[in-house]
C-alpha cells in the first residue's frame, strides 16, 4: 500500500512494516521506519508520519544524504559538476506507477511503486527515487540524469538511504575469505563510519552485499532488525554512520570508486535494487522473509521451488587428470544410485592439463576426449542420467587461441602487463564483441550436445581496470551473456560458482537458481558457511556436495552420515570418486538420495529455523518446517565432543502447540508444545556425529 496525504506525506506499508517521509521546503525528510502504523487519513498530517519538526541539516533525517549543504554525514548522492560536489535536490513531482524494468537483475512482479522526481537547478541534474512495496520488503533504487550541456561525474548514487533514530545498535554481516565464505560477524555500531564493501569487481568472498542493523537485544526470535540486500554482483558499498547523537544512517549501493563515473549530457545512471526488510521478531524472521521474497520474486520461476537435480561432479575426483575411459568409468559409477546428472568440471577443453591454459577455447580437447562429448552423454543416457558441463566464460588464458587472436580482449591497464591470478586474465566483458564471441562458443557446445546443466565458474577478481565505467560494463556484459544463454537454452540449469562462494549474491540468483557455496567441501566447515548464507539466502539456492574422506581441503575425517545430513540442507550433490567406492558407501549414497527425494520438497520450500549456532554453540542445528507447521526436518551436528559433555536439549520452532507429532527416529509422540518448550535431547555425542529427525503431525 502506498498512501500520499496532502500531496506531501508518503506512507508505504505492507501491513507489517511502515515507511514514511514528507516534503517540506522541497526537501524530503524521513519520518518513520518500523512496525506498521495504521494511520487514519484525517489524522495523517498531525501524525508521526509528518515528522517531529527536527530540521537542522546536521541532524535531520533525510531520504537522501547530500554534500556541501550542512549535512556532514555519509552522502547517498554525490555529483561533481563544474568542480563542485554540493547539490541541493528539491522535490518536483511524484507518481504511483507499475514497477519499471531497470535493465539488470531485479525483483520480479508488479509491485506498487512510488516514483519521486527531484531536481537541482544549479547542477542541472535530476534525481529519481523509486520505492516498491512487496509483501515483506521495501525495494528501492535511484536514477540520476545529467540535464546539463556538459559532462558531469557521478561519485555516489546509493540505492537506499535508511535513517534510524538515536539508539544502540549492532551490525550483522556475512563475509570471510576463500574457503571460509559468509561467516557471520556481529559487532557494535561504534561512533563513526563503517563500510562493508567490495572493489574486486565481484560481490566477493570477503563481504556479501548484505547487512542488518539490529537492536542490542536482538536474537533469532525477537528484537528489531533493519536489513538490506543489494541485487548486484560487482563493486558495492554498504556504509553506516553513527553520528554524535547516536542516530544512524545506513546506505547501500554500487561502489563507484574514487573517480566516479562520467555522465555525458542527457545520460542517465540507474542504480541496482536494494531490498530492505524490517522485523521486530529477530534474525530468524528476517531470514524467512528474505527466503520467501527471493523464492517468489527473484529466482527464475522456471526453477524456483522445484527440486534441483542431484549431481555428481568430477572435480574433486579427477581434477584435470582424465580421459574418456576415466569419465565413462565415473559415469558408470553413478549408475543405479538415483543420481540425476553427471557434471564434467574443469579440464575438458582446449589443451588444459592444469590451470595455466585454454580459458576462452571452448571446444573439446581431442587429446583427452577423442570422440567428443557424445560418448559421455550417451553413456549418461543409457545409465538413466543427464549430463552437465563446466565453463568459465569471463576468463581468458594467455596460453589460448583466443588470446592469440584477441590479446586486446584481456583486461589490461595501458602500458603495464596485466596481472595474473590463478594463472589467468579476465575477458573484457564491457566489449560486446567479446561477450558475443563467448555466447557463440558456449551456444555451439550447448546446441550441439544434449547438456541439461552448466556450472558457471569465475576464478579470479577483476584488476587492471582504468575506470569505474569498465567495472560496470563488465557486470552488464555478464548479465547480458546470462540473459542470452538463459533465453536460448531455457531448460538448462546454470549453477553459479566463483572459486566457491565468491559471487553468492542476489543478482546471480536471478539467473542461477543454485550456487556452489564454497570450495571448502568439509561438512563441518560447511555448517558455518551454510549458517551464514542462510541469513539471506534460501536453502534451495545452496549447492552442497558430499565429498570424500579425508576431506581434500581440511584433511578431516567425518562420518558419511554427517556429510549427507549437512549437504541435504540445500541442493544435494556428490563430489567424490563414485567409480571407486566400496559397497557400503554406494549403499549409503543410494539411501541418502532416496531419503533426500522424500524430504526435498520440504527442504526446498519450507521455513528455516536456526536452532544452534555452529560458531558458538559447539553444535549446528537447523529445522525446516512446512508453512502449515505440520512437518519438520531437523539436522543436528555435534562439533567436538568433550568428556562429561553438558547436554542441552534442542527446542523446535514453528509447530502447533496442541497438535501431536510423531518423531520417527525416536518412535515417540509429543505435543508441539513439548517439542518447542521442553525440547528434545539430540543423540549425537561423538566428534562430528549427527542426527536427522523427521517430525510429523498426526492426523
Ligand atoms: C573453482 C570451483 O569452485 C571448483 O568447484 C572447480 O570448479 C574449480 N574452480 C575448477 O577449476
Amino acid at each position: 500500500m502506498i498512501k500520499v496525504y496532502g500531496n506531501k506525506i508518503f506512507h508505504l506499508s505492507d501491513g507489517k512494516f511502515s515507511y514514511a517521509f514528507y516534503i517540506e521546503d522541497g526537501n524530503l525528510y524521513h519520518s518513520y521506519y518500523g512496525r506498521a502504523l495504521s494511520i487514519d487519513g484525517a489524522h495523517a498530517e498531525k501524525s508521526v508520519l509528518a515528522g517531529d519538526g527536527h530540521k537542522g541539516n546536521d541532524w535531520a533525517s533525510f531520504e537522501i544524504g547530500e554534500q556541501g549543504r550542512g549535512d556532514y554525514r555519509i552522502p547517498s548522492v554525490v555529483l561533481r559538476s563544474s568542480g563542485m560536489t554540493a547539490t541541493d535536490f528539491k522535490y518536483v513531482s511524484h507518481k504511483i506507477i507499475k514497477k519499471p524494468d531497470i535493465g539488470m537483475p531485479a525483483m520480479r512482479g508488479d509491485a506498487e511503486t512510488l516514483m519521486v522526481v527531484l531536481r537541482d537547478n544549479a547542477a542541472h541534474a535530476e534525481l529519481v527515487l523509486y520505492y516498491s512495496v512487496y509483501d515483506g520488503a521495501l525495494v528501492r533504487h535511484a536514477e540520476v540524469v545529467n540535464l546539463s550541456g556538459e559532462a558531469v561525474t557521478l561519485c555516489v548514487l546509493d540505492s537506499a538511504c535508511t535513517e534510524l533514530p538515536m539508539g544502540e545498535y549492532d551490525c550483522v554481516s556475512i563475509g570471510g575469505r576463500w574457503g571460509q565464505e559468509c561467516v557471520v560477524d556481529r559487532s557494535a555500531v561504534a561512533p563513526g563510519i563503517r563500510k562493508i564493501s567490495s572493489t574486486r569487481g565481484f560481490s566477493s568472498h570477503q563481504h556479501n552485499p548484505f547487512a542488518a542493523v539490529v537492536s542490542k537485544d536482538c536474537t533469532e526470535d525477537s528484537g528489531e532488525v533493519y536489513a538490506v540486500s543489494l541485487i548486484y554482483s560487482g563493486n558495492f558499498a554498504i556504509r553506516l554512520e553513527r553520528d554524535e547523537k547516536s542516530q544512524l544512517r545506513f546506505n547501500a549501493g554500487i561502489e563507484l570508486m574514487e573517480g566516479g563515473i562520467m555522465l555525458a549530457p542527457g545520460e542517465k545512471f540507474v542504480s541496482p535494487e536494494a531490498v530492505s526488510v524490517y522485523t521486530c521478531h529477530g534474525l530468524g524472521d528476517m531470514s524467512r522473509c528474505y527466503h520467501r521474497l527471493f523464492r517468489k520474486h527473484l529466482i527464475d520461476p522456471r526453477f524456483a521451488d522445484k527440486i534441483r537435480p542431484i549431481v555428481v561432479n568430477s572435480w574433486e575426483s579427477v581434477y584435470f587428470d582424465f580421459d574418456e575411459s576415466k569419465i565413462l568409468e565415473f559415469i558408470d559409477g553413478a549408475k543405479g544410485l538415483g543420481i540425476d546428472t553427471v557434471v564434467l568440471d574443469d579440464g575438458w577443453f582446449g589443451h588444459r592439463d592444469c590451470d595455466n591454459s585454454s580459458l576462452g577455447d571452448w571446444y573439446v580437447d581431442k587429446r583427452k576426449l577423442p570422440n567428443g562429448l557424445k560418448p559421455l552423454i550417451d553413456r549418461c543416457k543409457s545409465n538413466g542420467m543427464k549430463f552437465g558441463i563446466w565453463f568459465e566464460p569471463e576468463a581468458i588464458s594467455r596460453d589460448s587461441d583466443l588470446y592469440c587472436a584477441h590479446p586486446d580482449w584481456a583486461i589490461a591497464s595501458d602500458g603495464r602487463d596485466a596481472i595474473e591470478m590463478r594463472n589467468q586474465l579476465v575477458l573484457d566483458f564491457s566489449k560486446p564483441e567479446a561477450v558475443d564471441f563467448i555466447f557463440k562458443s558456449m551456444s555451439k557446445i550447448l546446441g550441439e550436445y544434449d547438456i541439461s546443466y552448466v556450472k558457471w565458474d569465475a576464478n579470479r577478481y577483476i584488476a587492471d581496470i582504468p575506470d569505474t565505467k569498465k567495472y560496470i560494463g563488465c557486470i552488464s556484459g555478464l548479465y547480458d551473456l546470462y540473459r542470452r544463454l538463459s533465453e536460448k537454452f531455457p531448460d538448462t540449469l546454470i549453477e553459479g560458482c566463483a572459486s566457491g562462494g565468491g559471487r553468492f549474491d542476489p543478482a546471480i540468483l536471478y539467473y542461477s537458481p543454485m550456487i556452489w557455496a564454497s570450495d571448502d567441501s568439509d561438512a563441518v566447515e560447511r555448517t558455518k558457511i551454510q549458517y551464514g548464507l542462510s541469513l539471506v539466502y534460501p536453502l534451495q539456492t545452496m549447492s552442497n556436495h558430499v565429498s570424500t574422506c579425508p576431506n581434500h581441503q581440511s584433511g578431516r575425517l567425518t562420518p558419511f552420515a554427517t556429510r549427507g545430513a549437512v549437504a541435504s540442507l540445500g541442493c544435494l550433490g556428490y563430489e567424490l570418486n563414485i567409480a571407486k567406492l566400496d559397497a557400503s558407501e554406494r549403499s549409503q549414497i543410494k539411501d541418502q538420495v532416496e531419503a533426500y527425494r522424500r524430504d526435498a520438497e520440504l527442504i526446498i520450500n519450507g521455513e528455516l529455523y536456526r536452532l544452534c549456532n555452529p560458531l558458538c554453540d559447539g553444535a549446528f542445528c537447523e529445522q525446516v518446517t512446512s508453512a502449515d507447521g505440520k512437518k519438520a526436518y531437523v539436522v543436528f551436528v555435534r562439533m567436538l565432543n568433550t568428556v562429561n559433555l553438558p547436554l542441552k536439549k534442542i527446542k523446535l520452532k514453528g509447530l502447533r502447540e496442541d497438535a501431536l507429532y510423531t518423531v520417527k527416529e525416536r518412535n515417540a509422540v509429543y505435543t508441539g508444545a513439548e517439542l518447542m518448550y521442553a525440547g528434545i535431547m539430540p543423540h549425537a555425542e561423538n566428534d562430528f556425529g549427527s542426527e536427522v529427525l523427521h517430525v510429523e503431525m498426526q492426523r
